[in-house]
């Protein structure tokens, strides 16, 4: 038995040592006769929510920032523009362009000068291209009693105009005016200009700026290099639209799909509930436009080849902040709106919400298989609730699979309830469990669900990270723990059939909540080490398990403090003692298309490790093998705009000997094996 102190001070002061001084020996023996259970075709997907400007100023491709001047300081992100003129931008909500966005901005201009107006300095300045295309819209009217024109101008952060499109023809009726602007030069912090050139009055609203170049060139797109990293992950799930967003801080603030949908000018912004749910972090501009709403969610899914899982308000606001409860006689609408999004996304074009859907360009269904009822809730008050959505959906759309919220932990005691409730009177197919803990819980539970009863609910590990130090990194020391406990989902795939790594995206400078797995910045976006576990297993998830047994000296780790333990203020359960943990931990199956043995072989410790991995039952293996390494000099190694690839896996080629490979596990290491291997 190795004795080994897991201190985070331990781990961070032992360096990378070399492949060749392995000082622990075992053997995997991987038994490719007796295959087990199917490994779920859902196991690894993504949790989308709009935290860390993850929507708005991230994945949604909108430049201008405040567009429809709803905010609460409505002119954020916005100047006056006077170009030697005299006039007055003010907001205004007479006579609007809807009811659902009811502000706008009125331009009177006295003197034309060279242009009066605005100019809006989009999320921490507009990131252009040199040559690429930009779309401008602008709903305009005027009080004119002829047609006039607005000047919309590109300018770099000197005021060089990079380009400019005219829009003509305004009238005094509402109207969208559109025009392209070819950028004739990079920027990192350009503005937007809208241009007044004669005096009179303009109203202005739904400014907007996208570039051509989004994710399939689609209009109200999202930006191309973020999807191409969730493409990149083969995520075979999106959760969406969170996380606390789903419950928001109270009920009006919760999310409303029916206000995510049809023309972004009749989605009203909804202030996001990140705005000031971190001391110390806090956003008092953050808002949701809803211009990335449920059917752009379920194109984009249908898109990189995900399932929609998305989650819905269940008539409870966040029980951490204002526990706001829907009465049971007035829940009536929040169950409509559950049925009515299964429609929405599934029903005939001759259904009311069938017929949205095919409005807006998809008359074919999206085939939802599952709905989530809550995100974090708990108590008795949710499974009262939770039993309502049941019946109604169940009745309505009966294959339509549900999960229901174990709450915001495990192992205490609305876990324990949880369970129970979902045992018997609460039928659910799936419950959503969360665990943001230390990364050796991680290792400590890669066992958990290993003798758990398959006779119930099957598991979605709905939101999980490792959370390694104070303040919270992303560290090479947490993904390796994830990936030792994606080593126990994989075999437990038949039970616990989702799991998704939260949250996911952050924006430099504009976080709440870390660690996530992809950052970005207006032009850049790296993936953290964590970003890199996800992808391995994602993009090399076998279709059916094998049995692989580990040989080696068991490791003994010192108990956690309780305090890295959050109860949430649930009734706590006895402490679970963890064994001795394996010296390797693994997990393996068959990728039947690609003819190959995966091995994930993942060697969490500060010391190298020398694996003889033997291959029983196969027909024929190799002659070579591919070896997918993910590892770093230390620990305590991340990724970084200054150098995103720092930890990023790489691959090796590596010799079969006769059914054996001898291979060095490096410190702190995940390794996916691919084996050419006949049946
Ligand atoms: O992932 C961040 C938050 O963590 C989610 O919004 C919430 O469900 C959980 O508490």
């Amino acid at each position: 038995m190795r004795n080994i102190r897991f201190s985070l001070l331990c781990l961070a002061s032992l360096a990378y040592t070399a492949a060749g001084a392995a000082t622990t020996s075992v053997r995997l023996t991987v038994d490719a006769a007796n295959p087990g259970h199917a490994v779920s075709p859902m196991l690894h997907g993504v949790f989308f929510e709009d935290i860390n400007y993850g929507a708005d100023g991230g994945l949604y491709a909108e430049l201008v920032q405040n567009r429809s001047f709803e905010h609460a300081e409505s002119l954020f992100s916005w100047g006056t523009v006077s170009r030697g003129a005299e006039g007055a931008a003010t907001v205004e909500s007479a006579d609007p362009l809807n009811a659902k966005n009811p502000h706008y901005l009125r331009l009177e201009v006295k003197a034309p000068g060279r242009g009066f107006g605005v100019a809006n300095y989009g999320f921490g300045g507009i990131a252009v291209k040199a040559g690429e295309s930009y779309l401008a819209s602008v709903f305009a009217r005027t009080a004119a009693d002829h047609p006039v024109a607005l000047r919309i101008v590109l300018e770099d952060e000197t005021g060089r105009p990079l380009g400019e499109c005219r829009l003509e023809g305004i009238s005094g009726k509402w109207t969208c005016f559109e025009g392209a602007i070819k950028s004739s030069g990079a920027a990192t912090a350009a503005r937007l200009v809208v241009l007044a050139t004669e005096a009179g009055r303009v109203d202005i609203d739904m400014v907007s700026l996208f570039p051509e170049n989004t994710w399939k060139h689609r209009r109200n797109g999202m930006r191309a290099d973020l999807v191409q990293m969730l493409a990149d992950m083969h995520p075979s799930f999106m959760r969406f639209p969170g996380g606390c967003v789903v419950e928001g801080k109270d009920l009006p603030n919760r999310y409303q799909w029916k206000d995510t949908i049809g023309d972004v000018s009749e989605r009203p912004e909804n202030w996001n509930r990140w705005q000031d749910a971190i001391r110390g972090q806090t956003a008092p501009q953050y808002y949701q436009t809803c211009g990335l709403g449920f059917f752009e969610f379920f194109q984009l899914c249908e898109d990189i080849g995900a399932e929609p899982v998305p989650i819905i308000n269940c008539g409870m606001a966040c029980q951490y902040q204002s526990k706001q409860l829907v009465a049971l006689d007035q829940l009536a609408p929040f169950v409509q709106d559950a049925l009515d999004l299964v429609e929405f996304a599934d029903g005939a074009v001759s259904t009311p919400w069938g017929a949205r859907r095919a409005a807006m360009g998809h008359p074919e269904p999206f085939h939802l298989k599952f709905l989530g009822v809550g995100n974090e809730q708990w108590g008795e008050d949710y499974f009262t609730r939770y039993g309502i959505f049941q019946a109604a959906l169940k009745a309505r759309w009966p294959d339509v699979k549900l999960i229901g919220a174990g709450g915001p932990g495990v192992d205490d005691g609305f876990w324990k309830l949880a369970w129970e409730k979902f045992r018997s009177e609460a039928p659910v197919d799936v419950v959503d469990e969360h665990y943001y803990r230390p990364p050796q819980w991680f290792l400590e539970n890669a066992t958990r669900y290993d003798a758990q009863d398959r006779s119930g609910p099957r598991v979605f590990a709905g939101e999980y990270a490792a959370h390694d130090g104070q303040p919270r990194r992303s560290t090479l020391r947490a993904a390796v723990s994830e990936a030792a406990f994606m080593t126990g989902l994989v075999r437990n795939s038949d039970l616990v059939v989702m799991a998704s790594y939260a949250p996911l995206f952050a924006k430099a400078g504009a976080f709440q909540w870390a660690p996530d797995l992809i950052w970005f910045d207006n032009t850049r976006v790296y993936g953290t080490p964590s970003y890199h576990v996800q992808a391995l297993f994602g993009r090399n998830r076998p279709d059916v398990t094998l049995p692989v047994a580990v040989e080696g000296p068991a490791v003994v780790l010192p108990p956690l403090p309780p305090a890295s333990v959050a109860t949430y203020g649930a009734p706590p359960l006895p402490p679970c003692k963890s064994g001795p943990l394996p010296a390797v931990f693994a997990a393996a199956g068959r990728d039947a298309r690609a003819g190959e043995i995966v091995l994930f072989a993942v060697n969490p410790y500060p010391e190298p490790c020398s694996a003889t991995i033997a291959l029983c039952g196969a027909a024929k293996i190799g002659p070579a093998a591919r070896a997918i390494v993910l590892t770093s000099a230390s620990p305590d190694d991340g990724n970084s705009f200054e150098e995103p690839a720092k930890v990023a896996p790489r691959e090796e080629t590596v010799a079969v000997n006769g059914k054996e490979i001898v291979r060095v596990l490096p410190a702190c290491s995940v390794t996916v094996f691919r084996i050419p291997a006949g049946e």
